[in-house]
């Protein structure tokens, strides 16, 4: 097989700048892969975050012009990790370099500026990915291939939070992530956005919402200067919605959740069937069937480490476990692989437009307090 020679290039040197640089290290571990990488250029703000991370994942060079970086040659391939307000410029600009993008969630701050960010990618013939990561946890893997089987029946219920608590004391920093002009949202960009593709990926669009949100910390400090500043996205956000083919859903995100850490739990119920998902124990899926006899009916709890699993051939023997980093790593291996053989398995902009539909639909509902169309077919 000739495999085909991908150069990367990654802008952004932070949580997600490290994350992605980790993945790029460990996709030769997917034997399978059709293309080999090599890690062309680091692009960040910070010198000294900057060195770290090219000197400890061996990218090839840095530098903190990301226009200048993306026009390489050896670039194939932008990846952006910056914070949100530049996502959509970045991977217009990138796209038209002729660069394949993946891009991190949310992929815009607006629908117009997605919808957008996809007509220049479609307009270059490029490749499009948004990092919805956790669709590449095996367990959801499994979920969506049980469901898609009818296993679980006709779906009445989706019902999902993701809640943090890093912002709940008043005295937490003020950061980029606190701004409605660099961020977009809060909890609703950083974290329903997350929820709102495991929905669209499980069960299918969502159709209609009603929102509700909570800023309970209204200023914080400047870690580097002390100045007091607004804090002007939301802390919680949490919303019902109407799912196409009749289920009902219940989301709920918060960064102020106290005692809960990246608590993000998934739960759906069937005519013939359910099923719980719950990130801080990935590698396990909750199944329940009506189909069971009575007498041994109830939840059972499959460990999800089988070489029959998605992906779990390529790593380690049964009840060996994977972690959280191990969903980039597929992702990122499955956006390679489409872009080396043409497969449409990655989530790609369209998706990441859908999520920014029901993100903003939510945000109208919460001015206007009332149900809201989200366009999602
Ligand atoms: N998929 C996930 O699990 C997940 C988790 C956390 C964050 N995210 C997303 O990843 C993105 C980044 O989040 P983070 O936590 O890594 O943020 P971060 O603050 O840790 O890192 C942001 C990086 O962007 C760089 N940057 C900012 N402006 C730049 C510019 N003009 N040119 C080059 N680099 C620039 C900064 O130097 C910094 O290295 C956000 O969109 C966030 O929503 C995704």
């Amino acid at each position: 097989m000739t495999q085909k020679r991908l150069g990367i290039c990654l802008i952004g040197t932070g949580f997600m700048g490290r994350a992605h640089s980790s993945a790029y290290r460990r996709i030769s571990e997917l034997p399978q892969a059709e293309f080999e990488i090599t890690l062309q250029s680091i692009v960040g703000l910070d010198e000294a975050r900057r060195r770290d991370i090219h000197d400890r994942y061996g990218w090839a060079k840095s530098g903190e012009d990301w226009m200048a970086e993306i026009q390489s040659p050896h670039v194939d391939v932008v990846d952006i990790t910056t914070p949100t307000d530049l996502h959509a410029e970045i991977a217009t600009a990138s796209a038209t370099a002729g660069k394949h993008v993946l891009c991190e969630k949310p992929l815009a701050m607006s629908v117009a500026e997605a919808e957008q960010t996809l007509a220049a990618a479609t307009a270059a013939g490029v490749r499009h990915a948004v990092a919805f990561n956790y669709r590449f946890v095996p367990a959801i893997q499994l979920a969506r291939r049980l469901i898609e089987q009818g296993q679980l029946g006709d779906i009445r219920h989706f019902r999902a939070h993701y809640l943090q608590d890093w912002l709940v004391s008043s005295e937490a920093p003020m950061s980029w992530r606190l701004s409605r002009e660099v961020a977009g949202s809060g909890a609703h960009g950083d974290l329903n956005a997350h929820l709102i593709d495991l929905a669209h990926y499980l069960i299918g669009p969502i159709e209609e919402v009603v929102a509700d949100s909570r800023t309970f910390v209204p200023t914080r400090r400047w870690p580097s200067t002390g100045e007091t500043a607004e804090v002007t996205v939301d802390d919680a956000t949490c919303f019902l919605a109407r799912i196409r083919d009749g289920a009902t859903g219940v989301f709920e995100a918060s960064r102020v959740a106290s005692g809960s850490k990246n608590r993000n739990e998934v739960e759906v119920e069937g005519s013939k069937g359910a099923l719980r998902f719950n990130l801080e124990r990935l590698n396990e899926l909750t199944v329940y069937s009506t189909e069971d006899a009575p007498d041994i009916r109830g939840f059972r709890k499959v460990l999800v480490t089988e070489p029959e699993h998605p992906f779990l051939a390529h790593w380690w023997p049964p009840g060996h476990l994977l972690g959280w980093e191990h969903a980039h790593v597929h992702l990122i291996a499955t956006f390679l692989n489409d872009i080396a053989t043409g497969g449409h398995a990655a989530p790609t902009f369209e998706d990441g437009l859908a999520c920014q539909k029901v993100l903003e639909a939510c945000e109208r509902s919460v001015r206007e307090r009332q149900w809201v169309a989200t366009g999602c077919q």
